[in-house]
């Protein structure tokens, strides 16, 4: 019997409630597709930073890059000035892992209501691949008073570093910065994942910027999209401005199939498309190295006033789970999880509330692992 041993962080607020149905149903697919799961569970999120003050250490990063999957809940606590758990532990991740592919499939399974009026599962079908390593999220910036000061910002990747040296001068009272920045190598790496996708899918690829107003950036984004776009003369293109594709994806779903993204924009319409399959408890993601370690989560977050109710919908992380083992190369117990997802959905009996039900957070997670094992 292959065994697989994966790292698991249920984090904060819904994140244990959650964790603990989505591993429930994949150890109820090892049953029935003959593997076995060891859980290693670290305990890193709120609870852990205000016992020990650590967000997470190098020391349990390196400890983590000798597995190809990690599960994650989700992270964010109000007891936590915002931002610090985020980028501590999940940005820390995504970055020391070099998880440049954050992999969202927008998709209606059948059966869920999307508020989107006349538009089917046919019609709602495509995946977002969103950088998810450079942009405005290398987290370099500063806030400067009146007068002359300096500042010198630096990031650094496996891939490359960069350093910023500013000389600021500023007669305004106080003035805040924030630098985004691409790179050829980031951002090659990731449109020309999100061309192989497309490959394996409708052969259409559309491109996300902001090339008409932030043109040094998404300009630069746009000329390495072409390059990469003419390597596969097969695959058709459009461009979209950030602000004009929320409207797309709400009024025409059906046009896209691999929409790639630079990172702040690919959060933002990210959130949209959770809502046009359905609500953020059907949404699930992947933080993809392909050749290294690749973390799994829901898109939502922690959703700290439902903690410890179990109220919420597991389905996301879930559906996550699915697509970590699939990774794993568990395709036949991965799509046998979303056709679980899919049957529970339909029978429409067991439920949580934001799908019309009154079922609790577990007893979706029970009855998803019991369609599992029933097939
Ligand atoms: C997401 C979240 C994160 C992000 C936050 C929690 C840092 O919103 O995964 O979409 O902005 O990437
Ligand atoms: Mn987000």
């Amino acid at each position: 019997m292959t065994q697989y041993k994966i790292p698991v962080i249920p984090g904060d607020g819904i994140g244990p409630e959650i964790i603990a149905q989505g591993c429930k149903v994949i150890e109820a697919a090892g049953e029935r597709f003959g593997f076995d799961v060891e859980w290693i569970e670290y305990p890193h999120g709120a609870d852990h930073y205000l016992a020990t003050g650590e967000l997470i250490s190098e020391d349990t990063l390196k400890e983590l890059s000798n597995y190809s999957a990690i599960y994650l809940g989700s992270i964010g606590d109000p007891r936590v000035a915002p931002g610090v758990l985020e980028k501590g532990v999940l940005l820390a991740a995504r970055f020391y892992f070099d998880q440049y592919v954050n992999l969202r499939p927008i998709k209606l399974l059948e059966g869920v209501w999307t508020p989107i009026k006349d538009k089917t599962p046919e019609d709602i079908d495509f995946t977002v691949v969103r950088e998810n390593t450079e942009d405005f999220y290398i987290g370099i910036g500063g806030r400067a008073k009146k007068g002359v000061s300096k500042d010198v910002l630096e990031v650094s990747r496996s891939l490359y570093s960069a350093k910023f040296g500013l000389d600021i001068d500023t007669d305004s009272e106080e003035i805040g910065y924030q630098i985004g920045m691409i790179s050829k190598e980031g951002t090659q790496r990731v449109i020309r994942y999100a061309f192989d996708l497309a490959e394996k899918r409708k052969k259409h690829v559309s491109s996300v910027d902001k090339a008409n107003v932030l043109s040094d950036i998404y300009g630069f984004w746009r000329e390495e999209f072409e390059s990469v776009a003419s390597e596969h003369p097969d695959v058709t293109t459009d461009f979209n401005f950030v602000d004009a594709i929320t409207m797309w994806f709400v009024k025409n779903p059906e046009w896209f199939d691999v929409v790639v993204t630079p990172n702040m924009f690919g959060d933002i319409i990210t959130d949209l498309g959770a809502m046009v399959q359905g609500g953020l408890g059907l949404a699930p993601g992947g933080n993809i190295n392909p050749e290294g370690t690749s973390m799994f989560e829901p898109i939502h977050g922690s959703a700290p006033k439902y903690k410890g109710l179990n109220r919420v919908n597991p389905i996301a992380t879930i559906w996550a789970g699915s697509m970590m083992i699939e990774q794993l190369g568990e395709k036949e117990a991965a799509d046998a999880i979303v056709s679980a997802i899919e049957t529970n959905i339909l029978e429409a009996k067991v439920r949580t509330y934001d799908m019309g039900g009154s079922a609790g957070t577990s007893d979706v997670g029970d009855e998803i692992a019991r369609i599992v094992l029933d097939k």
